[in-house]
């Protein structure tokens, strides 16, 4: 008698958005720019921001990771290992991981961050993947992630009417009947961080007085030139995964693709052949959030996916990092 397969199934997702909304209305009074530019070059009307002092990216990512384990009925204490994909985390180090275990009770859970930007959680996703496989682990959390707000310079048109806050979790645990991830193909290009990166802050380019200055704490984008990468990286990437699975649009219920641009998102569906009906858009709502886009649509959509359903996740981002994820929902 053969054992079965051990593949990793989404069995509870959790998700956190501040309350605090800053609109194209908001925006237009910070920055000359106006409310028809950004909906119609980006899909975006407003964003979440997270306000308080001494407020991080783990205090919104322990809210999801509680509200997962409520719904799946577990105590923290179950998790096996905790991942983080952010490139906003409360501090350089410790990981924001290991604060999230320790603000919601997790003290059986080893703990580490992922970063890779806007394709972070699917990066962390293959991770948490191969070690629920592996047999050694029963319960992984995967949690995508980002405080844009913490690194966005409200002065630059060019990428404060884009960016907000919110996090995302899944919950991995192992199946036997082929659910959960099937498939996923990961790409990384270190030749594009020219065109996406923050200057200073690392090691390269440690803080000074001249660096807080010349403003390089924020995110530096030229956006048309990642646009044209995302939109082709995004695309190829989605197509091979099908191709090799032999599937076509056809066999696939919903596209939940990185929200970066409502235009680069429809050329993915475009590319894949599928209709607007079956693609996870909530850009208008929380604006690119970063790590945190794709498990914020799994966590907003999870009442009308079906146990089967076939669903490509799919991302592009700083780095460049970019991937594309099958996933056949289990519950
Ligand atoms: O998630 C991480 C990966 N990031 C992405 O995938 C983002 C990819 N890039 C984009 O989404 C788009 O490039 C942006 C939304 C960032 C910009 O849209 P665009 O259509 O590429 O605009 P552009 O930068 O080519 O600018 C077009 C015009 C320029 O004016 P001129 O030179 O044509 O007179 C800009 O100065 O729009 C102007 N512009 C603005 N106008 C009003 C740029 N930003 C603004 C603004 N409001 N906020």
């Amino acid at each position: 008698m053969t054992t079965p397969k051990i593949t990793a199934a989404i069995t509870a997702v959790g998700g956190f958005v501040p309350e605090d909304k800053l609109t194209n209305a908001d925006l237009e009074k910070m920055v000359d720019t106006n409310d028809e530019w950004i909906r119609t070059r980006t899909g975006i009307s407003e964003r979440r921001i997270l306000k308080g002092d001494g407020l991080g990216t783990s205090d919104m990512v322990a809210p999801a990771v509680l509200q997962l384990c409520e719904k799946r009925g577990i105590h923290p204490d179950e998790i096996d290992c905790l991942i983080v994909a952010t490139v906003t985390p409360d501090m350089v180090f410790p990981a924001t991981a290991n604060l999230v275990c320790d603000k919601i009770g997790a003290k059986n859970a080893w703990s580490y961050d992922v970063s890779a930007a806007c394709s972070g959680f699917l990066y962390a996703l293959t991770q948490g993947t191969a070690l629920i496989e592996s047999g050694r682990y029963k319960k992984v959390v995967v949690c995508g992630a980002d405080k844009m707000s913490a690194i966005i310079d409200y002065e630059d048109r060019a990428t404060c009417i884009i960016f907000g806050d919110g996090a995302g979790a899944v919950l991995l645990e192992p199946n036997e009947e082929g659910y959960g991830v099937l498939d996923s193909i990961l790409r990384s290009d270190g030749s594009g961080s020219q065109y996406l990166h923050m200057k200073a802050g690392g090691s390269k380019k440690p803080a000074t007085i001249e660096t807080i200055k010349a403003k390089e704490h924020f995110v530096f984008q030229e956006g048309k030139a990642v646009f044209k990468f995302a939109v082709k990286g995004m695309a190829d990437v989605s197509a091979e995964l099908l191709e090799r699975n032999n599937l076509t649009g056809d066999d696939i219920d919903w596209l939940v693709p990185h929200q970066a641009n409502l235009r680069i998102i429809d050329a993915t569906a475009e590319r894949i052949g599928l209709p607007k009906e079956k693609v996870m858009v909530n850009i208008h709502k929380y604006g690119n959030t970063t790590a945190g886009t794709i498990p914020l649509c799994l966590w907003e959509w999870k009442n009308k996916l079906n146990k089967g359903d076939h669903l490509v996740l799919a991302a592009f981002g700083g780095g460049f990092t970019w991937g594309a994820t099958l996933v056949k929902w289990q519950y």
